[in-house]
């Protein structure tokens, strides 16, 4: 790679006959960069080099409107690159929120963090301070900045891995490059900013005003506006679409000197972060609702979207001992608006297919704006929902939205007609392969009982195995997936990491270059992790937080299919630790030790490990912790700490935590008032502690 010309004189001082000798030479070079990169894919500069280029020659013009040349490279869309966005790895996980939908819901959490934290039962003159912001409705973002300068830009990704926006966030108005010195004696060597980047409605109008002209696809909404505006692979179209950003959290901080959230907002300030203005420290949860009523208010007169208010413990030490779970703080949640509501006819009902073969009725409708979206379908759930609301074909109906959830109809409107209609009857046989359906005692759901041969079962299996928390091949959607099992390309998972070049040849839309970035990405991931692998197999109910709670019970895949063979057996010492685990009941054992029996996803799960390596499962790092790898209880009230932080502690320190005493226990941990489990461990000949000496052996970890 070879570096670009320096250009020394400042922007402010060019004069107008240098900045057209400059404009002209850098629509040169720049033209020239383009060809090399798209055209022979052989670019001689960095990508970082090239946005200097452009984004110098992007400030003359702001400067010199005049001298804009026709030929300008600030009006030339480039090629995308074939590869899309670099993928970057959060330092620290990017996480989700809990939701709430009123204030008993959230009174309940907070009493939740009380009981957590104790503190409050020895002292209930404490306040928990809660900072109240608006929910922004916009995409998540990372920036990171290295000695006050803006280094990197990452979207949220999948939480742990996102897209490399750099270029693109330094087209966005409120996201500062460089910061200002700003309190607490200047920012840290190392920071990174955490917020929303949104697209005001104004611009938001104007854009699809816009691309109707064009003959483009206008967007639904400002959030997808904002996030097709930001993951645009040409920077110059992110420039042309105005964006916005509000700063709220951090990731990793070389130096964290803040003791609250709130102080952290006043110092994003100074740093030269916009912040927004309704964020407030309220002293508790009645101050808190009036803010979220304060903002509610406010809603309708804003300038762009929220869909909420999000509740922040203040008090940082208290944050870090309430920890997370799964993939959302234990200190932090989301209180959501509302679902809006609206009237429209049901067309017609409709039957979808899913994964493991369960019908759902959907309803057809008229369209009709919700919330400022267009919605023409909605759930009806299951056949009892249509049955208990009595929904016919024709009649008028009330649907709602709520956020990204998918719309419903919530009841049927009397139009005078709705007796007249036939009552609904739900099918008898699959829609799509014509098996007979079954519905079990005691379940709401309708299944289709073709399995193998139902092409939609098939499809949705192998969406769900290439989505963005399984497999996540890159440039190898759900509609590819579903488009070589059509053509036979395809039957089962396992045939995807079978694919050739010869097999993609001569089939639309593929070229030599695409078809050789699809087996590398197909490559890429012949190895993979546990917890992926298994949320990607499409087990019935097992989602990404039960798929890594088998990952670190049973460490490979070796161990959990032996481990899921045994279970079958009532009574079991193998069910008996499966159904230990906390967030694993009974009937999703069932659906577990199902799957693993059945001999056709026997020989998927074969199939796929014969020709990929799924890594064993590696706790965190728990070095010099002496309940490593260690199986303990507690039973009995605890003095100093509730259960769950006893819990979520004993785990950090990479101890597993059962509910129940048995011979592969390995410490159980009495308070008063232990009875049958303390009775038992003694019994085993177990290692029985009292909570002082539970906290001894783990002092200072
Ligand atoms: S805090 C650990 N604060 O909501 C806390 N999130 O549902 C992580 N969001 O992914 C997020 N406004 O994209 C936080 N004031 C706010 C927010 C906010 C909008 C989004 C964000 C996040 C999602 C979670």
């Amino acid at each position: 790679m070879t570096s670009v010309t320096v250009r020394e004189i400042p922007v402010d001082h060019l004069t107008s006959v240098e900045a057209d000798a400059e404009l002209k030479a850098l629509a040169e070079e720049i033209r020239a960069h383009d060809k090399r990169y798209h055209g022979q894919d052989a670019p001689i500069i960095s990508d970082g080099d090239y946005d200097v280029l452009r984004k110098r020659n992007q400030d003359i013009e702001f400067r010199f409107p005049l001298s804009v040349r026709p030929d300008s490279p600030s009006k030339t869309v480039g090629a995308p690159a074939a590869s899309g966005f670099k993928k970057i790895k959060h330092a620290k996980p990017m996480l989700s929120l809990g939701n709430v939908f009123n204030d008993v819901e959230l009174q309940d959490f907070v009493d939740g963090i009380k009981r957590f934290l104790k503190d409050f039962e020895n002292d209930p003159s404490l306040d928990l301070e809660l900072v109240a912001e608006p929910k922004i409705d916009g995409l998540s973002i990372s920036l990171r900045y290295e000695h006050g300068k803006l280094v990197k830009a990452a979207t949220r990704g999948d939480g742990v891995v996102g897209e490399d926006v750099t270029a693109n966030a330094r087209m966005v108005t409120d996201i500062p490059q460089s910061l200002l010195h700003g309190g607490l004696g200047g920012v840290p060597d190392i920071l990174e900013v955490r917020g929303e980047v949104y697209m005001s409605k104004p611009a938001f109008f104007a854009l699809n005003k816009r691309q109707e002209t064009a003959g483009a696809k206008p967007f639904a909404n400002p959030r997808n506006a904002a996030a097709g505006s930001l993951r645009q692979l040409d920077s110059t179209i992110t420039q042309s679409r105005p964006l916005n950003f509000f700063a709220y959290a951090w990731g990793q901080v070389s130096d964290e000197r803040w003791l609250t959230h709130g102080d952290f907002i006043k110092l994003l300030k100074t740093w030269g972060f916009s912040v927004n203005p309704m964020t407030k420290v309220c002293a508790g949860v009645d101050e808190a609702l009036t803010q979220y009523a304060h903002i509610g208010d406010q809603r309708a007169q804003l300038d762009y979207d929220i869909d909420g208010v999000v509740y922040k413990v203040n008090r940082l030490d208290w944050q870090q001992r309430l920890g997370f779970v799964s993939r959302a703080p234990r200190w932090a949640i989301a209180h959501k608006f509302p679902a809006e509501k609206a009237e429209t006819v049901l067309n017609e009902i409709s039957i979808q297919v899913g994964r493991t073969g369960v019908l759902t009725p959907v309803a057809e409708l008229e369209p009709i704006t919700v919330g400022g979206v267009v919605v023409s379908r909605a759930t009806l759930h299951n056949a009892d929902y249509i049955l208990d609301k009595d929904i016919r074909v024709g009649d008028r109906v009330r649907i709602q939205r709520a956020g990204d959830v998918i719309p419903q109809v919530i009841e049927v409107i009397d139009d005078g007609q709705h007796s007249t209609r036939p009552v609904y009857t739900f099918p008898k046989t699959c829609p799509v392969c014509d098996s007979h359906v079954l519905r079990e005692d005691g379940e709401a759901a309708t299944r289709c009982t073709g399995g193998l041969v139902c092409a939609a079962q098939a499809h949705e299996r192998l969406k769900h195995f290439v989505a963005r928390n399984a497999f996540d091949i890159d440039g190898l959607g759900g509609k590819h997936v579903v488009a070589f099992f059509d053509d036979g390309l395809i039957k089962t998972p396992g045939d995807i990491f079978r694919i050739s070049s010869d097999d993609l040849a001569g089939r639309e839309g593929w070229k030599d270059k695409s078809i050789q970035n699809l087996l590398v990405a197909i490559d890429a991931k012949r190895t993979t992790d546990m917890p992926r692998f298994v949320f990607a197999l499409g087990i019935r109910h097992v989602g990404q937080a039960t798929a890594r709670l088998l990952a670190k019970q049973y460490a490979n895949m070796d161990n959990l299919r032996q481990a899921m063979h045994d279970a079958r057996v009532i009574g079991s010492e193998a069910l008996e630790e499966l159904l230990s685990i906390d967030g694993i009941g009974k009937a999703m054992a069932d659906d577990l030790v199902q799957f693993f029996e059945e001999s056709h996803n026997v020989e998927v799960l074969e199939d796929l490990l014969s020709s990929i390596d799924v890594e064993a499962f590696e706790a965190p790092s728990t070095e010099g912790s002496p309940v490593a790898g260690k199986t303990v209880v507690f039973t009995g009230t605890l003095e100093t700490m509730s259960r769950g932080e006893a819990k979520a502690k004993a785990e950090a320190l990479g101890a597993k935590v059962s509910g129940s005493v048995s011979k592969k226990t390995d410490i159980v941990i009495v308070g008063p008032g232990a009875g049958a489990k303390e009775k038992k461990a003694r019994e085993l000949g177990l290692k029985v502690v009292s909570e002082q000496e539970w906290l001894i052996l783990i002092e200072g970890l």
